[in-house]
């Protein structure tokens, strides 16, 4: 049995419960505190995030104002793929929680945005590209890095020759943030074993993992993006990078 847990049946239950307080986790976004005017402040948030990947990407890489194909990894309730589809002619959301994306398809409803398809896996997303731009925010750094590793594989994939990417990943923490998952020889055997006696202990945990960076840049590098731009972010002490790149033209 593995002891790696089950992120995807916790962010089914987030989804189910709690899905706009799981994206951001702000007490003004709980379900049961939610109302017209929190609902519309969550979604603008995402359009100063789109803003400020875009204009980076502009800035380093020449991309440009508007995109033919836009896909967003762990698009959730669709605050980013909004602003994403509303700066392309189509637009795909990936999102492994039913949960998630139900929610994201509510509000796209209701903005009538017809273009924007919403898909599981990358391997699914393939079908709508090659993509000209894929983003990806606050998302790897809840997948176990193993598996985080082969979506972004996947996404690299169906990212199209001179196509723009812009993602974030985690990859050290503050000390006080040391905890259970980056711990030693000890700690991962005492989590083993809860593992395989506790198979799903309280789901809908948000768990943080860290990535390898020199791992991460190598597969971008053999990927065909091998000029980036770092920029450090810092989550309450979850230090990692938003990654800009470019695919070299084919
Ligand atoms: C913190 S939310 C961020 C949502 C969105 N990126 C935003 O900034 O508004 C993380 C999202 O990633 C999704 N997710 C988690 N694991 C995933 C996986 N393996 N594949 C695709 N999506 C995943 C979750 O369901 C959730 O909707």
């Amino acid at each position: 049995m593995s002891s790696e847990r089950d992120t995807d049946s916790d962010w089914n239950q987030l989804g189910a419960v709690d899905p706009f307080w799981a994206v951001i986790t702000d007490e003004r976004f709980r379900a049961d505190k939610m109302d017209t005017t929190t609902r519309e402040a969550f979604y603008e948030s995402g359009f100063g995030n789109v803003d400020q990947f875009h204009t980076a990407l502009k800035h380093y890489f020449s991309a440009p104002d508007h995109f033919e194909a836009c896909l967003d990894f762990g698009a959730g309730v669709g605050r980013l793929l909004v602003p994403m589809a509303k700066r392309a002619n189509h637009a795909v959301g990936v999102d492994i929680a039913d949960s998630m994306r139900a929610v994201c398809q509510t509000r796209l409803d209701e903005l009538g945005l017809t273009a924007v398809e919403l898909v599981a896996t990358p391997k699914a997303a393939a079908a709508f590209g090659p993509f000209d731009w894929i983003n990806s925010f606050i998302v790897l750094q809840h997948i176990p890095p193993a598996r985080g590793m082969e979506l972004m594989a996947d996404l690299l994939a169906t990212l199209r020759p001179g196509g723009f990417l812009s993602l974030q990943l985690t990859s050290f923490r503050d000390a006080h943030l040391m905890a259970q998952d980056t711990a030693g020889p000890v700690r991962k055997l005492l989590r083993e074993v809860r593992a395989s006696l506790f198979p799903d202990p309280q789901l809908g945990q948000i768990s943080m993992f860290d990535y390898d960076l020199g791992q991460v840049l190598a597969l971008l590098t053999r990927a065909g993006c091998p000029r980036f731009v770092l920029e450090h972010t810092d989550h309450g002490g979850h230090h990692g990078f938003m990654i800009y790149a470019q695919k070299v033209a084919g």
